[in-house]
């Protein structure tokens, strides 16, 4: 086992999609408030030195302003919170729901950059640099060139040993070897190979982490051969099975991948009866069956409890073409 003095704790909160909403869907956003109520107090007893919350934070369908000031409320709790906006916070319609302006508006004390939704903060050795990937009216991802320029610019000028990038979207896709490419649309950033390019263009970068998929993977990109690349990490959402937090312990030499998971009887059970009536399980079963979508959503023990090496991808995650892992580690 890899052991080492942690350096930099920190805690990736996604697509909790609070609301008060009743609505039921393949999430539990109708228990969002008691999910996000239940995991804070342990992420805050880790003391982590700052949690993130990278996207989806609110639902934003039907109740927007409701849902963000439910969301505003619990960042106060937080001693250090950072936010990136998912597309639920750029919807197209602003009827019901919050603006995308007016949201990042709203979250400007803890953004740095908050016009353009961006922000770039150091924590010991570790630089955190997060990016809005939303495009306002769409659900799939794209990073602007006035973004891609912003974070162009922190990767040169960051100074610490180890670079985290955080965005809603996903760059890879996390269904390989299935192709399909209506998630690729769904639920990628467009423009992924630029992307990828500039955080593999700097060495420094160990992680990319993300959410809006609502599932946990963990996956090496960039790499040649054996060496070189960089981690995407997507967490789970809070509200869908199998629900939780993901807490990133960088040590010297790797990252520590630990969860936290809601403690509420019964909640992960719910969160599985749901995710199986959901859209994922309805194409799952056109592959075979509904229900492997359960274990697709959960992930292997090597996507949830891993220690990450910085400069290569352990064994159990065996690099094919370049890309990523394909072997099953149980
Ligand atoms: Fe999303």
């Amino acid at each position: 086992l890899n052991t080492h003095e942690p350096l930099t704790t920190l805690v990736h909160v996604t697509d909790a999609h609070i609301t008060r909403s009743t609505r039921r869907t393949a999430t539990l956003k109708h228990r969002s408030v008691e999910i996000v109520d239940d995991l804070l107090p342990q992420i805050e007893a880790l003391s982590p030195e700052a949690v993130i919350f990278g996207g989806d934070n609110i639902d934003n369908r039907e109740r927007g302003e409701e849902d963000l000031a439910l969301f505003a409320e619990r960042l106060e709790r937080v001693r250090r919170p950072l936010v990136v906006a998912g597309n639920h916070e750029a919807p197209a319609r602003a009827q019901r729901s919050v603006s995308k302006s007016a949201f990042l508006e709203r979250m400007a004390r803890w953004t740095n950059y908050p016009e353009l939704g961006c922000f770039s903060e150091s924590f010991g050795d570790v630089r955190v640099i997060g990016i809005d990937t939303t495009l306002e009216g769409t659900t799939g991802g794209f990073v602007a060139p006035a973004t891609m320029a912003f974070l162009a610019n922190a990767l040169r000028t960051a100074e610490e040993s180890h670079i985290v990038v955080v965005g809603h979207h996903p760059l890879h896709p996390v269904w390989f070897p299935r192709r399909i490419e209506a998630w690729d649309r769904a639920y990628l950033v467009a423009n992924r190979e630029m992307v990828v390019a500039l955080l593999a263009s700097c060495a420094r970068v160990r992680v990319y982490l993300c959410g809006h998929h609502h599932g946990s993977r963990v996956d090496r990109l960039a790499s040649r051969g054996h060496s070189g690349g960089f981690y995407q990490i997507l967490s789970p959402s809070a509200s869908a099975f199998p629900h939780g937090a993901r807490v990133l312990r960088f040590g010297p030499n790797g990252l520590q991948l630990d969860r936290i998971r809601p403690t509420i009887p019964g909640l992960l059970d719910e969160g599985a009866r749901a995710v199986v009536t959901g859209g994922k399980a309805a194409l799952f079963a056109r592959f075979g069956s509904a229900s492997d979508v359960l274990p697709y959503v959960r992930g292997r023990s090597i996507d949830n409890q891993v220690f990450l090496p910085y400069h290569a991808a352990p064994r159990s995650h065996r690099i094919a073409s370049g890309v990523l892992a394909v072997s099953e580690a149980r």
